[in-house]
């Protein structure tokens, strides 16, 4: 008898859990964080206030602001160990695969289990650290240290390129971690979910999660919409490549979701403000003639799927805009997703049950 081929349904539609992290609504197009609006968030708060709000569930107090500041600041050293292995990773190890490694060497303080705070805090705090001296390291500069008295976004800007970054730079990149820090149960934050449900620890969650999020389908993609309007190149290029492409059965980097079935509401945040910074107009322009283009061939060749922009596609204009490498795009998304990965992680272990789906069994039958 032959075997049918296996399907996949990626658990679309499936309830994994109950959260009051986040509500992200598909047919609407909303993203909600704790009860506030994302894009709100995005536009007056800090990187770190909105952390303690997904973390802790209420926008900090002046006093609370200070003391996460404080704790995040006091956290971003790497161990000598850890540093001593980053010098050792092959020179073409991608930084993806670089964090993955390094942050399972993390020794956490505190139990195993259940997940703590400050343990959720320490490694949001190195992150940064790790993606900063590795740039740094490939490029034979000498390391950046960290420095206490800036800002979470502003020290990671600070630590690559070793001056002070320019305050339009580190506004757009605070916004875009905060649109970002948090979407529900995406497959990254999912993975780190699976991985807590064992009694796991929490640094192999994150491990985990960060290897979900390397994927083009899932993090990886934003780099595949720089790749893509370089080949584009010009305006009167735009359709015949992107027909091209969905004529061969390609995917658009930075079109689709599984949820969204209209616009991601962090893709028009995040075209809103770059609007506003310099030196974009070019490849802005080029950009939202692709886009334009790309939803309406998207609906000729695959009508009713409903297949927008996601959060990917202006990301990648962002990290352009403040100069960021390609390489740097899905590492700086894991450096703010770190937030809602760890808030899953102790949201999960606060009425934990071990995640085990079913499966069909296709198989052959004994005799
Ligand atoms: C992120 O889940 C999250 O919240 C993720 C994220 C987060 O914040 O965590 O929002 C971040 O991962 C954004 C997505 C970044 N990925 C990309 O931009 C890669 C391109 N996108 C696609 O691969 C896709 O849209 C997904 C992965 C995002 C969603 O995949 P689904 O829900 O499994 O959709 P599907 O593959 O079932 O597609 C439905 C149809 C298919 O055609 P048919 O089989 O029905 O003929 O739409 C087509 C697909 O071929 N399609 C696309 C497409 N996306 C879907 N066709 C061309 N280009 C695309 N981008």
């Amino acid at each position: 008898k032959d075997i049918k081929k296996p399907s996949v349904t990626g658990l679309e539609g499936v309830v994994a859990a109950d959260t009051a992290i986040s509500l992200v609504d598909g047919d609407k197009g909303h993203l909600v964080l704790r009860g506030y609006w994302a894009k709100e968030l995005a536009l007056k708060h800090a990187f770190e206030e909105v952390a303690h709000l997904i973390w802790r569930g209420s926008l900090p107090s002046d006093d609370q602001f200070n003391q996460l500041k404080k704790k995040l600041a006091n956290e971003r050293d790497l161990p000598e160990y850890t540093i001593n292995i980053l010098k050792q990773l092959p020179e073409q190890m991608d930084m993806m695969s670089v964090l993955r490694a390094l942050v399972g060497t993390f020794v956490l303080e505190g139990a195993r289990w259940p997940p703590t705070l400050d343990q959720a805090v320490a490694i949001t705090a190195k992150i940064p650290t790790i993606i900063a001296y590795r740039h740094r390291l490939i490029q034979g500069k000498a390391l950046v240290a960290p420095k206490a008295n800036l800002s979470h976004i502003e020290n990671y800007l600070y630590m690559l390129s070793g001056e002070a970054p320019q305050p339009a730079h580190v506004q757009a990149l605070e916004a875009y971690s905060i649109l970002t820090m948090e979407h529900g149960m995406n497959a990254s934050t999912f993975t780190a979910r699976v991985i807590s449900s064992t009694e796991s620890d929490i640094v192999s969650a994150i491990s985990g999660a960060i290897g979900a999020m390397k994927g083009p389908l899932h993090g990886g993609a934003p780099s595949g919409v720089i790749e893509m309007l370089e080949e584009i190149g010009n305006k009167e290029q735009v359709e015949a490549w992107i027909r091209g492409a969905l004529e061969r059965g390609e995917r658009l980097m930075g079109f689709g979701h599984r949820v969204y079935k209209t616009h991601d509401p962090r893709s028009l945040a995040l075209k809103e403000m770059i609007g506003s910074l310099e030196g974009q107009d070019e490849w802005l322009d080029l950009a939202y003639e692709v886009e334009k283009q790309a939803v309406e061939l998207l609906e000729e060749f695959k009508p009713g799927r409903r297949l927008y922009t996601n959060v990917e596609f202006y990301a990648a204009a962002i990290m352009r805009a403040v100069q960021l490498p390609e390489q740097l795009f899905s590492p700086t998304f894991t450096l703010s997703r770190t937030v809602g990965w760890t808030a899953h992680v102790l949201e999960q272990a606060e009425n934990n049950r071990i995640f085990r789906p079913q499966s069909t069994y296709i198989g052959r039958t004994p005799n």
